[in-house]
């Protein structure tokens, strides 16, 4: 054992490793871009086994003192300064009614034209595309059911993808029948069903804040409130502030985030969720889930789905393939406990049925061990995106500029000194052909006005970091005029 390394010490071995690597970072023998010996051989050097050296990388990782890079290594992060987080909100004083269409529209619209930058979309399953594994089994299944596999699929999904997907939430102890999975068109529209099983125009929905645009743009259309719950940047929704809220305001149903949330990439513990769940099922208050990003996790394991915990059938949930594998295919599926039925009946009402030969492809697809090991990958390669793009922000913007520190996902979200309007930039930057997402369609109220979201969910390229770079010199100029 090395010297550095006490056997005998009270502080836990993986603990000693961290403290090391702290105090060479301290003394300038470790310096930022340093390459830190490989797993196998520090724990050979430390006489420590592997994992107890893993354990502190990992730690090392989420403090964001070092970095892992797919196929490369670990490496000291090429930052000296402390990560800063934006700053938690304040709780919405009252509902709100929600107004978003027309900037919304001008987003998607920068996001669609050809040759830009598109730093403004959550489309993360292009960091590691599995196209040609789909292409494979589409064909296998066309080959295999003919005219069958086009043609109208059952209304409530495609029996073997429900199976798989039942199969899948039994790794958390869930037991569910394949029956009470409903397939749908993307998460957007389980989440559709979800808001109309339980509430109806005027309804009072809590959401996140910040909250997914699309999540808004649901509220605005069904004529329901948001009523915005602030996300600590670490931990998600508290279960104070939702206490507070529950007391002032009649909330009909509360829309959230499972584990990891859309922009901020906070992420909720098990414990907390389960607090959560058992909290709102004392007061009969609906919770919809939205897992979507649940798979894409850079933490040790999973954020376990909220469903897991009810125990009145009140939490609904709602996912999809669209951020692991396929957002073309639009196939998402509901789980919505005690309003199954109605749910059934709002699906077929809605859009009858989702594309079955889409269904069939991943029902195959997810069968195997294929679609495991490329998620496996996509989280790789995700995670160190984001170390490049954090890298990226602290080399070009302003020092206050606070950014998130994701613990899943494929965004960050950035708040930039506050007299820049974020709302100006997003057009300039489209002049620029880079499309951004600004802070203010992820808030009912017109809050975020300073912040901008950043997609690292794409193959990395130096266009990327040029982008950023045109962007980092557009908020300098801005802040100093
Ligand atoms: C948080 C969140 N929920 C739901 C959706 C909608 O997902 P889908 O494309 O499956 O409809 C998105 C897509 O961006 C999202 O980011």
């Amino acid at each position: 054992m090395s010297q550095a390394i006490k056997k005998n010490s009270e502080q836990y071995l993986y603990q000693q490793v961290i403290a090391m690597i702290l105090e060479m970072k301290a003394s300038g023998t470790l310096r930022p871009g340093d390459k830190l010996p490989s797993l196998r051989k520090l724990s050979k050097q430390l006489s420590l086994s592997i994992p107890t050296v893993k354990l502190a990388y990992t730690e090392l990782e989420r403090q964001n003192v070092i970095v892992a890079r797919p196929k490369s290594g670990y490496f000291m992060r090429s930052t000296h300064n402390p990560l800063l987080l934006p700053k938690k909100g304040k709780l919405g004083q009252s509902p709100t009614k929600v107004n978003k269409q027309s900037l919304i529209e001008q987003v998607y619209e920068a996001l669609h034209r050809s040759g830009n930058i598109t730093l403004g979309i959550a489309n993360p399953s292009t960091a590691h595309p599995c196209d040609k594994a789909l292409a494979r089994h589409m064909r296998q299944v066309l080959s295999k059911a003919g005219a069958r596999a086009i043609s109208y699929g059952p209304t409530t999904g495609f029996a073997p993808l429900k199976r798989q997907l039942a199969l899948r939430y039994f790794n958390y102890g869930l037991q569910l029948n394949p029956e009470e999975v409903l397939v749908t068109n993307g998460a957007q529209e389980a989440l559709s069903i979800a808001l109309q099983c339980v509430a109806k125009a005027g309804d009072v929905i809590a959401v996140e804040s910040p909250a997914f645009f699309g999540i808004l743009e649901l509220i605005e259309s069904l004529g329901m409130m948001a009523l915005e719950i602030p996300l600590c940047p670490e931990e998600g929704i508290g279960i104070n502030d939702l206490t507070t809220a529950i007391k002032k305001h009649p909330i009909k149903a509360c829309l959230f985030s499972s584990s990891i949330s859309n922009p901020i990439g906070s992420f909720m513990s098990d414990e907390s969720r389960k607090e959560m769940v058992s909290f709102l099922e004392s007061k009969h208050i609906p919770l919809i889930e939205d897992d979507v990003y649940g798979d894409l996790y850079f933490t040790e394991n999973r954020g376990t789905p909220a469903q897991c915990y009810a125990k009145k059938g009140l939490v609904l949930t709602c996912s999809s393939f669209s951020k692991t594998a396929a957002p073309g295919y639009r196939v998402g599926w509901l789980v919505a406990g005690k309003f199954d039925e109605k749910a059934r009946l709002l699906k077929r009402a809605l859009s009858c049925s989702t594309s079955l030969i889409n269904q069939w492809t991943l029902a195959e697809y997810i069968a195997g061990s294929e679609y495991d090991r490329h998620m496996q990958k996509l989280r790789e390669i995700l995670k160190c995106n984001k170390g490049r793009m954090l890298a990226s922000i602290h080399k070009h913007f302003p020092k206050n500029t606070r950014i998130s520190n994701p613990m899943g996902g494929g965004v960050l979200w950035v708040e930039l000194p506050k007299n820049i309007d974020s709302e100006q930039l997003f057009y300039q930057a489209v002049e620029n052909n880079i499309s951004i997402a600004p802070g203010s369609i992820f808030s009912a109220s017109k809050k975020f006005k300073n912040f901008i979201r950043l997609s690292f969910g794409m193959p990395w390229t130096k266009e990327i970091d040029d982008a950023l770079e045109v962007l980092g010199a557009m908020v300098n100029q801005e802040k100093l005029s």
